[in-house]
């Protein structure tokens, strides 16, 4: 195997590990050279690719940025940091170690082999299920475009585009599936997946959520704190699919979803910190942190963080589907589509006689009914994501409790804000409280982001792009990226870039 210049030789691994070959035009550890037909595929796709990239990705000219390759897919040592002109990064093809004794952990076919192939009755539900995961990943770039625009630091704007460079290989990971196992058909889904753009009216995304504009950088650490988390569930269902190189493949992409979601963590903690210190502040002056005063002092208002707060929730809480649904249920006798953490469920993970309660809202309240467990696996996931999900907001409190403030953020009820399931057609309370309409067209106000709110989030996202610099609204991280300093120079402009 060639060592690539840029990437240079992978550290010494000590679990098991497959490197990837650099030296072809698509990185990969999937032998692609011995499958003529295949890449020939994957190459003529690769030019639109990178024209989609040129068009959609991010628009802030940079030279180059301080990235995460990888180079090796093993336990330890996957990944090499450098500097890359971000047009140059080698998206590629990446699968987890093959264990040659894996066997389907749940479902009608548990204890049997894991299919190398897809057998013909699943073909289609396979696709679908690929093509659904594939449509997410290119729509978070699309929706992030602009952002290095107003980036609060170098550091932030490497982030940003970190994430970005990983969701474009996530679309190649689909894209290698659709190519090598669902023949011309696979071609033409691989085709619309850049055809597709998120908010186009003609040619939407599938999922409403990643049509929604990410306007600025308070919902972008939202959208990774949230909406990467739910790709992070998603991918732990299809990681236990019987198909396996599904399962190889997602288990992969979630080594790279991590950082996604610490960008969101932390990111909403240092806002967070920041507020605080400011409303100490104006407190010890002997005046009133209310959020018109927060705002003046240049940082972003409790009130409107936890309203964003309660969009983003929502809105990828609907990303779970109906809490009820036959097709999550065949997913899984079929095994397709595991539960999180299958294997360490203490069931018989076959779940055909098994029950569970799900809440609904009859005659202005929820009530609580029992239901047959493989009925409701989207409701299983959703609630594994959403205990989840409230592991941070204890962390953001963490801030406000340092800062020796009474005020909290919490998680909206799962009731709250929903478009999809058993709450759609009701108005609910961030505390559950069910509403009739002339009290919500009241209230919602009080809890989802108004346009003034994005606007006053908007006027503070002024760019700093000098080296260890920070924008008012947000403290400095801790520490840097792979053990650099904060004020290491993460992205070198292009001249023009430059403020
Ligand atoms: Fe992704
Ligand atoms: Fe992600």
């Amino acid at each position: 195997m060639s060592v690539d210049p840029r990437t240079g030789p992978a550290p010494s691994p000590t679990g098991p590990l497959s490197k990837i070959d650099y030296s072809e035009r698509i990185p990969n550890n999937v032998n692609l050279a011995d499958d003529r037909r295949l890449q020939r595929a994957l190459e003529a796709w690769q030019p639109k690719f990178l024209d989609w990239w040129k068009t959609l990705g991010p628009a802030l000219p940079t030279k180059d940025v301080y990235l995460r390759t990888a180079i090796a897919v093993g336990r330890d040592g996957w990944a090499h940091f450098d500097h890359v002109p971000m047009e140059e990064y080698r998206w590629g093809i990446f699968l987890a170690e093959a264990n040659p004794d894996r066997v389907v952990n749940f479902g009608k076919h548990k204890g049997k082999p894991a299919w190398q192939e897809i057998p013909g009755e699943h073909r289609a539900d396979l696709m679908r299920l690929i093509v659904v995961q594939g449509d997410t990943e290119p729509a978070s770039v699309e929706q992030q475009r602009i952002l290095g625009n107003t980036a609060p630091s170098i550091y932030d704007l490497r982030n940003l585009f970190q994430v970005n460079v990983e969701e474009g290989r996530h679309l190649w990971a689909m894209v290698y599936l659709l190519q090598a196992y669902f023949g011309r058909e696979g071609r033409e889904e691989a085709e619309q997946l850049l055809k597709r753009n998120s908010g186009d009216l003609d040619a939407p995304r599938i999922l409403g959520a990643f049509n929604e504009e990410t306007t600025d950088w308070l919902q972008f650490f939202m959208f990774t704190y949230f909406t990467d988390r739910d790709g992070k569930y998603q991918l732990g269902t299809l990681k236990e699919s019987a198909f396996d190189p599904l399962a190889r493949t997602c288990e992969f992409m979630l080594k790279e979803e991590a950082h996604h979601m610490f960008v969101g963590t932390t990111g909403v903690q240092r806002t967070v910190e920041r507020t605080a210190q400011v409303m100490k502040e104006i407190e010890e002056k002997g005046g009133t942190p209310d959020s018109a005063t927060v705002l003046q002092h240049g940082a972003i208002p409790l009130d409107v963080i936890q309203k964003y707060l309660n969009f983003q929730f929502s809105v990828s809480m609907d990303l779970f589907g109906s809490e009820q649904s036959t097709n999550a249920g065949n997913y899984y006798s079929s095994g397709l589509k595991g539960r999180w953490q299958e294997t360490r469920r203490k069931d018989d993970h076959v779940l055909l006689d098994d029950t569970r309660t799900m809440n609904y809202v009859e005659d202005g309240e929820i009530r609580q009914k029992e239901v047959p467990m493989l009925s409701a696996l989207n409701l299983d996931l959703r609630d594994e994501y959403a205990a989840d999900c409230a592991n941070g907001v204890r962390r953001w409190n963490q801030e406000l409790e340092d800062a020796g403030l009474e005020e909290r953020l919490a998680l909206p009820h799962e009731g709250f804000n929903r478009k999809v399931g058993v709450y759609a057609n009701h108005h609910l309370s961030p505390e559950g409280e069910v509403l009739d309409d002339a009290t919500w067209e009241q209230r919602v106000g009080d809890w989802l982001p108004s346009p003034e709110d994005r606007q006053a989030v908007a006027s503070l996202m002024v760019p700093e792009y000098e080296y260890g610099k920070f924008a008012g609204w947000i403290a400095p991280p801790k520490t840097g990226i792979n053990d650099q300093p904060v004020e290491f120079d993460y992205v070198h402009l292009a001249e023009e870039g430059v403020a």
